[in-house]
């Protein structure tokens, strides 16, 4: 079938799926304290609604599925999806964002279900400084959640995701840096996008990814680029002495739109071609009211056409999305 390509030009590879919008952290870049009004059960997809969506994908020439939530492994069951997932022919690639609390628990089921790769977020290496931040005390967990992650030699790489906020960040650098030397981890750091749901983002809170790299390279000699997936949101470097690598994504001080192959689906059937949208395509109600998989097909080209070139975080006049990342899906 004719791929999926938008009004840009730019070919749809990689599909975000989020299938649950709660959490069980309150991140300060993300949620409010008191957490969020959860969808109801009934607006959720089943799995079923998600594979039939990620089997017509899948045959439009989208090869890579990401799970994230909210936090995923909080929907009950998350293996029995990704075994459906990983028997989609086409899709060549599955993986997860977590918040690492439960993966203890599911490491093992979820290899065993076919997953391959895993995303692990953790900000801070000091318990205070993790407690603040998320608002549970819960870094020995996500520290055992990473320990199991690593019994499995199927599940690689394991990345560990820090989102770079100024003026709390920098102090977590050297040990974030020691952490991706000492273990079999990617570290990489992102920049804090205006995405939290308490609309405190300001321009100035955002610790770049060049300026943690400079960080880094004074204390351990200039490191050295690796190459990288053209479509890969992440520039890749490694230590000089071959021990240990780092990642950068800089969405903010470097935008990757151009090379952009991205959608996502949020938990309640809406599909959004950016993490920026001001506009969702509802996906849930074709799932629904019996329209075949043609129907489908067409509503996702008909959406995929209007993907926005660019976010504009950096312009005046930049509109926040609608809704914060939990609700999106990292
Ligand atoms: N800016 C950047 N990254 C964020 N995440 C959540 N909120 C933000 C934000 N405002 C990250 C999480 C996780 C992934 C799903 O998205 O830390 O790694
Ligand atoms: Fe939960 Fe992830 Fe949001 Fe933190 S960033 S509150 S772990 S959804």
């Amino acid at each position: 079938m004719e791929p999926l390509r938008d009004g840009w030009g730019r070919e749809i590879r990689s599909v975000r799926v989020s299938v649950t919008d709660k959490c069980n952290f309150r991140c300060t870049y993300c949620m409010p304290a008191e957490g969020l009004e959860w969808l109801g059960r009934a607006e959720i997809l089943t799995f079923e609604e998600i594979a039939r969506l990620v089997r017509v994908l899948a045959s439009l020439g989208v090869d890579e599925v990401r799970l994230t939530g909210g936090e995923p492994l909080v929907r009950r069951d998350l293996p029995a999806l990704v075994e459906m997932l990983a028997a989609i022919a086409g899709v060549r690639d599955l993986s997860l964002t977590t918040n690492g609390v439960l993966l203890d628990r599911l490491a093992g089921p979820l290899v065993a279900a076919g997953l391959t790769r895993i995303n692990v977020s953790l900000d801070s290496l000091s318990h205070v400084r993790f407690a603040e931040l998320t608002r549970r005390d819960a870094l020995d967990a996500v520290l055992r959640g990473l320990e199991e992650a690593e019994r499995y030699p199927e599940l690689r790489p394991i990345k560990v995701n820090c989102v770079a906020i100024k003026g709390f960040t920098e102090e977590e650098v050297p040990a974030l840096a020691e952490l991706a030397r000492r273990k079999p981890y990617v570290v990489r750091f992102i920049e804090f996008m205006p995405l939290d749901a308490d609309e405190l983002w300001r321009e100035d809170q955002v610790l770049t990814g060049g300026e943690i790299r400079a960080l880094i390279e004074e204390r351990y000699g200039p490191l050295v680029e690796l190459p990288a997936k053209a479509s890969s949101t992440a520039r890749r470097y490694g230590f000089a002495d071959g021990i240990g690598e780092l990642g950068f994504v800089n969405p903010v001080s470097e935008p990757f739109c151009s090379s952009c192959d991205r959608i996502r689906l949020t938990a309640d059937g809406q599909l959004r071609t950016c993490l920026f949208s001001r506009r969702e395509w509802d996906l849930k109600t074709p799932l629904r009211d019996g329209s075949s998989d043609e129907q489908l097909v067409a509503a996702l080209r008909n959406a995929v056409a209007h993907k926005e070139l660019k976010h504009r975080i950096n312009e005046r006049g930049f509109v926040r999305a609608s809704r914060s990342m939990s609700q999106i899906g990292g």
